[in-house]
């Protein structure tokens, strides 16, 4: 399983340093060496970790260095030998504004520079509503011109409706999408949005659930251990 935690705009260099240290001791105390545990920090907090933990970034632009006032780019990621990268996160797509030709482009970037790529899908609730038709159709729109059959790619699927929220959809539903998705991209498939220590265990249950990537309950460490638990 992979067990991924999102922090977006919490925590700090200091608080995410004390997080890891407290997760790396208990990584080393249990036996679950299939089990892939990914940090994901603000910018301000990427490091160099030699523990169990794989830190990745929530974004970065695709370049190596030049003029892009406020973003960060290959250089800035080579120093902390980060080779995995969040791209198409709902919230840069919905309230940062990347559109699906900016995703691409960045996703062609860290593909060639080799990087592990968790690739963010998901649909809003109007799509929903609209029924599964509308929903898959919405779904493959976001994987259109990403190369599926890249070997360091992850699929996460996160329902917009569900990020933040507390909602989820029935595992019925996941599982339905899952099914679907699997028969598009045969990568690794994390289900995000609303993922809880109450919930993982039965999404993690799921046929072509892969693992989850978590936004809220990762802030709160031992919210974070249980879900990783909960691959047991
Ligand atoms: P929540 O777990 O807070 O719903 O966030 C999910 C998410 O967006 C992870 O990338």
């Amino acid at each position: 399983m992979i067990v991924a935690a999102n922090f977006k705009t919490n925590m700090t260099r200091q608080s995410t340093r004390e997080y890891l240290d407290t997760l790396d001791d208990f990584l080393a105390t249990r036996h679950h060496d299939d089990d892939t545990i990914m940090v994901f920090p603000p910018a301000t907090a990427l490091d160099a970790c030699h523990c169990a933990v794989k830190i990745g970034a929530q974004n970065a632009y695709a370049t190596r260095n030049g003029a892009y006032t406020g973003e960060i780019g290959l250089e800035q990621l080579d120093e902390f030998d980060i080779r995995t990268i969040l791209i198409g996160h709902s919230e840069r797509r919905h309230i940062l504004g990347e559109s699906q030709e900016e995703i691409v482009h960045k996703f062609n970037f860290f593909k060639e520079q080799g990087f592990s790529i968790i690739y963010c899908i998901g649909e809003p609730l109007e799509i929903r509503e609209s029924g599964s038709h509308a929903l898959m159709e919405y779904l493959e729109a976001q994987l259109e011109d990403i190369d599926l059959g890249y070997a360091n790619l992850m699929i996460a699927y996160e329902p917009v409706w569900a990020i933040g929220t507390g909602m989820t959809p029935s595992t019925d539903d996941i599982l339905l999408i899952h099914n679907a998705l699997k028969k598009l991209v045969q990568r690794p498939l994390l289900y995000g949005g609303s993922v809880k220590p109450e919930n993982a265990r039965e999404i993690m249950a799921l046929a072509n659930v892969d693992g989850v990537l978590v936004g809220g309950a990762s802030l709160h460490i031992e919210d974070f251990k249980l879900i990783i638990q909960a691959t047991n």
